[in-house]
């Protein structure tokens, strides 16, 4: 049996650059995670490729997602990286100028986010907390805490709760709850979040 632990655990295969990981994290094999961060108790499953993203809490990430996939300049007579990545090239200086463009504009998830298989989430977009993206989604406008939308470009298809469970949810905040928390309060997280919110509503 698989046990996590405290620290994240890496496939082998994983390669994780200059990103932060939460605890009881895991990333599965031939992921790559860069200039990003992982909240606590979030997966990242086979083949992703990451990069300048915040991915919050309790997020499930399936296989062959992409996150922030780069652009190209389009207003280049070329969009070939020779004019940014010179160096490698021979030709002189990097162009830190598109680096920077990049670097401002990351992918945002809150928490408890769900993305599903070989979805794909642009440059500079912002899920909310709660929100679930369909399998093979190209995600290129913001999503609203708890709403699910899928298609290319992903259109909403449904709220996942009515605007007072979402509401509660959020402001109760559950994923900064302790691990002991989390433990004994289990079987109400097996119950219908109309169940769980009519018990803990208020609650810290
Ligand atoms: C998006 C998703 C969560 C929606 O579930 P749901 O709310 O039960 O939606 P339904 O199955 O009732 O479908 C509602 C509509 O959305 C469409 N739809 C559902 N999933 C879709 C998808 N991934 N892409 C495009 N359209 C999708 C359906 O065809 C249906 O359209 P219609 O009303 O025109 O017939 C689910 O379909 C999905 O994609 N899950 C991800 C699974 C996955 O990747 N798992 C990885 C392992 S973690």
């Amino acid at each position: 049996m698989k046990l996590l632990s405290k620290e994240p655990t890496l496939h082998p295969t994983a390669v994780v650059e200059k990103s932060q990981l939460g605890i009881w994290t895991e990333i599965s094999a031939h992921t790559y995670l860069s200039d990003s961060s992982l909240g606590d108790y979030s997966y990242v499953m086979e083949y992703n490729q990451i990069v300048n993203s915040t991915i919050g809490k309790f997020c499930s990430v399936a296989s062959f997602v992409r996150l922030n996939p780069s652009n190209h300049p389009l207003n280049r007579p070329t969009s070939h990286h020779f004019t940014y990545r010179a160096a490698m090239f021979g030709f002189g200086d990097d162009d830190e100028e598109i680096f920077a463009w990049r670097k401002s504009n990351p992918v945002t998830m809150g928490h408890d986010v769900w993305i599903g298989h070989n979805a794909t989430v642009m440059p500079g977009v912002r899920i909310g907390n709660g929100a679930a993206i369909g399998s093979s989604a190209v995600v290129t406008r913001n999503v609203d805490p708890y709403t699910i939308v899928a298609g290319v470009p992903a259109k909403v298809i449904r709220p996942r709760f009515s605007d007072h469970i979402a509401e509660k949810l959020e402001a109760m905040q559950w994923w900064n709850w302790s691990h002991e928390t989390l433990r004994e309060r289990l079987p109400d997280f097996r119950k219908s979040a109309e169940e769980f919110v009519e018990k803990y509503c208020g609650e810290q």
